[in-house]
């Protein structure tokens, strides 16, 4: 089933050779790709599910609730990096076409810049495609094949409603692109009739709730870095910057042989915003020109450039990270603990109005922390979200690695060892699950699953087939909690 329903998404994602790569140029050395681009993007990455099934629990165990935090699915170009880098580019290939037209290639690959129009445009950027649309209603649908156990019953309700049964929450953060995402899930993950018309829940047995992104108290656990004065992301494009500056000249070179009279004005800069441009133009419009221009090398050493930024930005190499990959963690572990079951507390319905008034959503009477009888608790928010709990929880960091995830990565060459890739973690729907289960016989374990993929939280790994012992995982959360707790101090600026 899995496999099936994936078969569908290929042809957006395989990268399959188009006759157009067929005619020859004397002049050009057609490039011939073994990777597919889009999985090589990082953050750009369109949405894929690892092409393997979902690591299984070990036999005779049942999962009891899971966690999930998800980044919302694929936007049509994020504000800083169009500001930065695509819109240089695109503003010099423009200025070629008004005056230069001599400039640009009359055949081969590059020709298609005689006639091209970026759908990456400043009016829809941050906005999520018809397309990252369609795979978040594809991810509420694999969710529901994974962990339909947890999910409440898609029965019609035909008995009179019980007022005080709370409903099923599905949290997002307040951005748009997240709502837009939490809604697509919705609609692929329940039945219209509890799923409400636009995604936003039915209000009775479904129901989405919209976590202010930049309050300070509770809701930090899906954005804390909006509320983290100290956050920024500025420092990180320096080291990845000198990276860039080792690779990107190097193609500048071999652009010298193809298309001449362009390649000498090429800046470093540029080179990123064609790889970056393969991703969102294949987002918009389901292609991109840029995607067959550059080598595996070339790709494989712009993903190295976005491992290197996110290290720093996100990653093991931010000081700020492991606290603020804390407040979910935490909310989690309280959540998996599931101490409620049974006990209900009072509703929080929304008055069934505040549902057909254009889709506005209900704010949270109650915070994701508190205590919520539901066995599965998703919740919808940014890149920075997943890897900052990769980080509290040690993911990707084990030392029996050639290059754990907080080693400091080389700017002079390229590792391709490394346990941290962010293609793997940060992609558009890429999601972290903690997952509690029991086994006959046998006791409580919790494990961490990234896209499907079950990693090893260092630290805390004596359970079963590399789990962790609920026990074990509930000390070791406090511990980490107790260390990296105190992030009040360490946001101001
Ligand atoms: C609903 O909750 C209220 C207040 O908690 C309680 O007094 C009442 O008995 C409950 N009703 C039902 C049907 O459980
Ligand atoms: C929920 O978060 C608030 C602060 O944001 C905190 O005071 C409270 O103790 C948390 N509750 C739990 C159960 O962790
Ligand atoms: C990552 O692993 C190193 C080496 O074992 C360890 O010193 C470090 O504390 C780990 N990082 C985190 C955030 O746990």
């Amino acid at each position: 089933m899995h496999l099936i329903t994936l078969l569908a998404l290929l042809p957006l994602i395989a990268g399959i050779p188009t006759q157009q790569q067929q005619q020859q140029q004397p002049f050009q050395i057609q490039i011939q790709n073994h990777v597919n681009p889009l999985k090589h993007l990082s953050a750009i990455s369109p949405f894929y599910i690892p092409t393997q099934d979902p690591t299984p629990l070990p036999s005779s165990c049942e999962l009891d609730r899971v966690s999930l935090l998800i980044r919302h699915s694929s936007i049509q170009g994020n504000d800083d990096e169009f500001e930065q880098t695509m819109k240089p580019f695109i503003d010099k290939i423009d200025s070629y076409k008004k005056d230069q037209r001599g400039k640009l290639p009359k055949k081969g690959e590059w020709a298609f810049l005689n006639e091209w129009d970026t759908p990456i445009k400043e009016e829809t950027l941050e906005v999520v495609s018809d397309q990252g649309k369609k795979d978040a209603k594809f991810l509420g649908k694999y969710i529901r094949e994974q962990y339909d156990s947890l999910f409440p019953s898609k029965k019609k309700t035909t008995t009179k409603k019980d007022k005080n049964k709370t409903s099923y929450k599905i949290w997002t953060a307040s951005s748009p692109r997240d709502i837009d995402t939490a809604k697509a899930y919705i609609k692929g993950g329940f039945p219209s009739h509890q799923s409400g018309d636009d995604g936003e829940g039915d209000g009775e047995v479904v129901q989405l709730v919209k976590v202010p992104n930049k309050a300070k108290d509770w809701d930090r656990s899906l954005t804390p870095h909006k509320a983290c004065d100290a956050f920024e992301k500025v420092s990180s494009l320096e080291p990845a910057n000198k990276w860039l500056a080792v690779y990107a000249p190097k193609v500048i070179e071999r652009l010298r042989g193809v298309i001449p009279e362009i390649a000498d004005e090429l800046v470093d800069q540029d080179i990123l915003a064609m790889q970056m441009l393969c991703g969102y133009e294949t987002i918009a419009s389901g292609h991109s020109h840029f995607c067959k221009l550059f080598t595996d090398e070339e790709w494989l050493d712009v993903e190295y450039y976005f491992d290197v930024r996110f290290h720093y930005m996100m990653g093991y190499g931010s000081p700020l990270a492991a606290y603020l990959g804390m407040p979910w963690s935490k909310t989690a572990k309280h959540l998996l603990a599931g101490k409620d079951t049974g006990g209900d507390h009072p509703s929080s319905h929304p008055p069934k109005d505040e549902y057909k008034k254009g889709g506005k959503l209900p704010e949270p009477k109650l915070p994701p922390n508190a205590t919520h009888t539901q066995l599965l608790h998703p919740s919808f928010t940014h890149r920075e979200s997943p890897a900052f709990v990769a980080v509290f929880l040690n993911l990707f960091n084990s030392t029996s690695h050639p290059h754990p995830a907080s080693e400091t990565p080389p700017l002079d060459h390229r590792v391709d060892d490394r346990a941290w890739r962010t293609s793997h973690l940060v992609s558009f729907l890429g999601h972290v699950a903690l997952e509690r289960y029991h086994c006959k016989h046998d006791g409580d374990y919790v494990r961490a699953v990234v896209n499907g993929i079950q990693q090893t939280m260092s630290g805390c790994e004596d359970g079963l087939e590399g789990s962790c012992k609920w026990k074990t995982f509930d000390k070791w959360i406090d511990q980490r909690a107790a260390r990296w707790g105190d992030w009040e101090s360490v946001c101001e600026k």
